[in-house]
Parts: structure tokens; C-alpha cells; sequence
């Protein structure tokens, strides 16, 4: 679906390979001869896109190994990241912040170093990295700002690498209205969203870590714009709970954020997952 030929150049590295979706499937140009079997390390693999990731690769015939701190390894400190990273053709970095505050500036710098460097260590082609949409357009933001500085200090590595920025996943919509929720009442701004479903992010951070390093960045939405305080409203329909939403401009942190900073521009890959259908099925 609405995959566009171009990709989002990511401060000025040139394009290289790219994936689309074609007729809903994950598709790589470059993608790997059959019965080509990788060696993939999945830093955060136990986490929500960590998890299906390394289940997609692995259903694919490939080698994918989850490395996380509930698997002994910890990219703030290193601990057991040399022989995570050991016979790795890609590693793929999904890991998370603990908190969105000011501490997650320290926490992605500090760990994307830490990984960077084990990466040329030992010898890794590529690294796949998992952003935000817009993420360098608000530096206000302490957590978009901890992501920008993931992201330079990916870009200025010796790895080649790809960074897949996503919008807000459908999974994340939940956490969105429990912010400002008050007894009864949702609280939730007109920001506009283009979310998409962690299977469709799931699918594409596979896809592009089977293919060659882009040296850019490259935008993955969902196939529908709604304002923050209508996404709330159909949520809550199709599961009612005793809360309505009220529209409020001032509320929560993505009412900082003007015009469309948060939807993908015109180049960006458009996954198939429509958020009426999966919420539906839930
Ligand atoms: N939420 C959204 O809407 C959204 C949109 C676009 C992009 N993103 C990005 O997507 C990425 C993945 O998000 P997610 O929701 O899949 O995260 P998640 O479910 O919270 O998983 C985080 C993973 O990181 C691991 N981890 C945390 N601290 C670690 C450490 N010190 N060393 C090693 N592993 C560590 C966790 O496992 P352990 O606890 O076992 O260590 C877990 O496997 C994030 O970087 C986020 O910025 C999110």
C-alpha cells in the first residue's frame, strides 16, 4: 500500500536500499537470496517490537537471538553485549527508556555509545535503529531530544546503518489517554497522529535489517490521520469503559506539539493496518 519511491534523507546522508509493502507484505528490494540465513542480534528483543521482530527473522529461516538485561545483557554497562554481539551479521537496537524525562537523554546516549562501539568491535555490517517521526523537529521534548542524539550518534559511527523512524503505535494509545485521565474524564488535545500497529513496525525493522544499510533514515506511518481527541473517542467506543474524552488543547505532552510534526510527510512508507479494524479485534 502507498509505499513512495523516495526515502526521508536523515540530515543529509545519502539514500540507499529501501522496503515497501506490497499488498500488505513487507517487501525489500535487496532483500536476501532465499535459504540466505543472517545472524541477527536484537538489543531489546524481549520488548514489544523486540519480541516480533525476532520472531518474523527467525520464522524467516533466519538466526535472531534476543539480547536484553532479562537475557544478561546491558547496554548501559556492557555487561555481556561482547558475546551477544559475537558472529552478528545485524544488529537491530529496540531498546526503551525507562522514563521519558530528562533521564532518557542519558540513557540513550550513554547506551547507543556503549553498543556503537561493541558494533565496530566486532565487526557488524549493518545497525538497524527504531525512532520517532519528527523526532529532531522538538528538541523541547527530553525524550524526542534523547532519540535525536541516538540517532547522531548512530549516523556518526563507523557502522553502515538504517534508522526506521515510526509514528505513535496503536499500542501506545492506551498509555496516551491514561496521562489525563481524571476519574471519568479523558482529557486529550486535537494533536494530529498517524499511528500504526507494532505488527506493521515489526514487519518493516525485519525487512530493512535483511537489506543493504540505507546511511539515512527513512518514515513508516499508519494509512490514517486522527486528531489525538477523536483517536481517544473511537477507542473508548469500541471499549467502553465509563470514560469520555473532552477535547483540550493544554492537555499532556503531545499537546507541546504544533501542526504535523507528528504525521509522515508524502515519502513516507504507509503500512496496511487500518487503527478501526485492529481495535475492533482487540
Ligand atoms: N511507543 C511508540 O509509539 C514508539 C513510536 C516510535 C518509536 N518508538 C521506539 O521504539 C523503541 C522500542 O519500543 P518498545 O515499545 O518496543 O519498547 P519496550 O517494549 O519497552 O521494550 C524495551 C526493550 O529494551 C530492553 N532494555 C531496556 N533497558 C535495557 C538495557 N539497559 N540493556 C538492554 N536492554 C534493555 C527491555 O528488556 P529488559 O527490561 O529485559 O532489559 C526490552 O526488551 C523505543 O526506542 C521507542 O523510542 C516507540
Amino acid at each position: 500500500m502507498g509505499a513512495g519511491p523516495g526515502a526521508h534523507q536523515g540530515r543529509g546522508h545519502p539514500r540507499r536500499q529501501c522496503f515497501r509493502y506490497d499488498n500488505g507484505k513487507p517487501h525489500n528490494d535487496a532483500r536476501q537470496e532465499q535459504g540466505d540465513a543472517m545472524r541477527f542480534t536484537v538489543i531489546g528483543g524481549t520488548g514489544l517490537i523486540g519480541a516480533q521482530v525476532v520472531g518474523k527473522l527467525a520464522a524467516d529461516g533466519h538466526n535472531a537471538v534476543a539480547a536484553s538485561r532479562s537475557t544478561g545483557v546491558d547496554v548501559l554497562t556492557g555487561q555481556g553485549l561482547e558475546q551477544a554481539l559475537s558472529g552478528a551479521d545485524v544488529v537491530i537496537n529496540l531498546t526503551n527508556s525507562p522514563t521519558f524525562d530528562a533521564a532518557s537523554v542519558e540513557f540513550f546516549t550513554a547506551s547507543t555509545n556503549t553498543l556503537t562501539a561493541a558494533c565496530r568491535t566486532a565487526g557488524v555490517s549493518h545497525h538497524v535503529l527504531l525512532s520517532i517521526v519528527g523526532v529532531d523537529r522538538l528538541p523541547q521534548l527530553d525524550y524526542y531530544r534523547a532519540k535525536t542524539a541516538q540517532e547522531d550518534i548512530l549516523a556518526a559511527g563507523p557502522t553502515p546503518y538504517s534508522i526506521v523512524r515510526a509514528t505513535q503505535f496503536f499500542e501506545f494509545v492506551d498509555t496516551i489517554l491514561s496521562w489525563t485521565t481524571d476519574d471519568g474524564t479523558v482529557r486529550l488535545p486535537t494533536t494530529r497522529l498517524q499511528p500504526i500497529a507494532a505488527a506493521d513496525v515489526a514487519d518493516a525493522i525485519a525487512t530493512t535489517a535483511t537489506g543493504i544499510p540505507w546511511q539515512g533514515t527513512r518514515d513508516i506511518a499508519g494509512p490514517d490521520l486522527f486528531p489525538l481527541d477523536e483517536l481517544g473517542r473511537i477507542t473508548l467506543a469500541a471499549h467502553p469503559d465509563g470514560r469520555t474524552v473532552v477535547t483540550d488543547d493544554r492537555a499532556g505532552m503531545f499537546a507541546a506539539i504544533a501542526g504535523d510534526v507528528l504525521t509522515a510527510g508524502r515519502e513516507a512508507i504507509l503500512a496496511p493496518t487500518h487503527y478501526a479494524d485492529w481495535i475492533q479485534r482487540l
